[in-house]
Formats: C-alpha cells, sequence, structure tokens
C-alpha cells in the first residue's frame, strides 16, 4: 500500500467502486476504461485515478483498468479476502434483520450467536443462530474468539455492553445504538450507522426536488 493514511471520504468511495467493479465482473467484462468507470459511477476519471494511486494505482495507460484484477485489490484493501466471526448483541427487531440477512454471511461476516437481555428470548434461534443470555457475553468471548460485534441495542446498555467486548477481544463494533461510545482507538474500530441520518438526506433532497418544481410551475 502506497499511502497509509488514506482520507476517510477515499475509504467511503471504496465500497462503491467494490459493487461496481463486481457488477462489471459479473456481466463479464474484463476491462474498463477509467473514462467508463468515471461515467457508471458519476466521479470524475482523474478523482478515480487519485483515489486509487493512494493504494498502488493498478490502471495502465491506454488500457484502463483490469476488473477482476481491480476488484481483488479493492477487495483485499476492504479485507473481504478473509472471513470474520461475528455477534450480534440485541436480538430484537434490528438484531434479528442483521442476523437474517444472508449476504453478510456469503460476505465472509460469519455470524456465530446473538445475545440479549430479556431471559424469554434466550434458548431460541434466529436464522438458526443461537441467542444466548446477555450475562453470558463475557465467558462466550473467552472461548470463542469474536472480531466483530454488531450493537442493536437501545443506549441504555450500550457503553457497559461495549466494555465487556473490548475486554474480551473485539476488535470492531458496528455501533446501531445511539450512543458514542468513548473506547480506546488503538484497541477497537468502530463505525456508527445512522439510518435515520440517510433517512434525512432523502428528505433533504425531496424537499429540493419539489422546490425546484414549484418555481418551475411559477
Ligand atoms: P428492539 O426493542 O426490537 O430490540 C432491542 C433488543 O435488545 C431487545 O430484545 C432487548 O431485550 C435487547 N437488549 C436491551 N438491552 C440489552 C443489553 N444491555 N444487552 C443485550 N440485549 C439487550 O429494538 P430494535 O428495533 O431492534 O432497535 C434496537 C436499537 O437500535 C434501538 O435502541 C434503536 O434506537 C436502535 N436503532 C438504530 C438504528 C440506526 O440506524 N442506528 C435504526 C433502528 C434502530
Amino acid at each position: 500500500m502506497k499511502d497509509k493514511k488514506v482520507p476517510a471520504a477515499v475509504i467511503q468511495r471504496m465500497p462503491r467502486y467494490y459493487r461496481y467493479l463486481g457488477d462489471l465482473l459479473a456481466k463479464g467484462a474484463s476491462r474498463v476504461s477509467s473514462a467508463e468507470l468515471s461515467r457508471r459511477m458519476g466521479i470524475t476519471a482523474s478523482q478515480i485515478r487519485q483515489d486509487l494511486n493512494h493504494f498502488g494505482g493498478f490502471g495502465q495507460q491506454g488500457y484502463g483498468y483490469n476488473v477482476e484484477v481491480l476488484y481483488n485489490e479493492i477487495g483485499k484493501i476492504l479485507g473481504q479476502d478473509q472471513d470474520y466471526n461475528v455477534i450480534v448483541i440485541g436480538a430484537g427487531n434490528l438484531g434479528q434483520a442483521v442476523s437474517k440477512y444472508t449476504n453478510f454471511n456469503k460476505r465472509g461476516y460469519k455470524v456465530t450467536a446473538l445475545f440479549d437481555s430479556n431471559p424469554a428470548l434466550a434458548g431460541t434461534t434466529v436464522a438458526g443462530y443461537p441467542v444466548l443470555d446477555a450475562t453470558e457475553l463475557g465467558e462466550y468471548l473467552k472461548e470463542n474468539p469474536t472480531d466483530i460485534a454488531v450493537l442493536t441495542i437501545p443506549k441504555a446498555g450500550a457503553v457497559e455492553t461495549a466494555k465487556v467486548l473490548v475486554e474480551g477481544g473485539v476488535k470492531a463494533i458496528w455501533n446501531f445504538a445511539s450512543v458514542d461510545l468513548d473506547l480506546p482507538q488503538d484497541k477497537v474500530v468502530v463505525v456508527n450507522v445512522h439510518l435515520s441520518d440517510s433517512l434525512r438526506v432523502l428528505s433533504y433532497k425531496l424537499r429540493e426536488l419539489r422546490g425546484q418544481e414549484d418555481s418551475e410551475e411559477v
């Protein structure tokens, strides 16, 4: 890798490159020009070159990009060349939806168990995965090294649970609980997910569109 400090905006675009290249690969494309990739993705060709240069380039003058090579390289950059053990904390609506989404499993995120503080849920299964009592979390982590925890519980218990996760060696938390987790950054990475942020961007754009339509009607 050329540069270790890759800007956050570039990292945010990488999964999109990966998806587009995956689609191209599925359609049997073997190469793509940066102009074509740019047109498909709505990003300038120069931006694409700059983005990929952070990782060593991959393109060839006059040829463009080899789709399979670039797909695999970006996959490696995104850590898609390995599997991850995943646990889900909170077996409610959201925790169940995440656990039931089979594409995560196909992409290497292997759910091993769910945990819930509601004793009525302990002992049940979700999509074939066991739901364990939340009090067993610490012990479970000792026996079952876990890479990623998905936090789908209300904010009240999230900070305390996150501590147990870090103590148990979990290195990554996908945090849906609407609370900031103040954790040692050298020990654990956290990605916060706020679906409502995305929805608010949608309603902002809807408002803009309606504003345009209204001014066209005048
Ligand atoms: P839910 O009420 O269906 O499920 C929550 C589950 O967590 C329940 O089964 C409950 O027993 C369990 N739980 C509560 N405290 C726990 C703890 N300390 N340890 C283990 N289990 C615990 O709620 P839902 O709809 O699944 O949402 C879960 C949380 O995620 C909510 O707090 C909600 O605000 C949040 N949320 C966040 C979104 C986002 O985009 N960030 C989107 C939707 C929900």
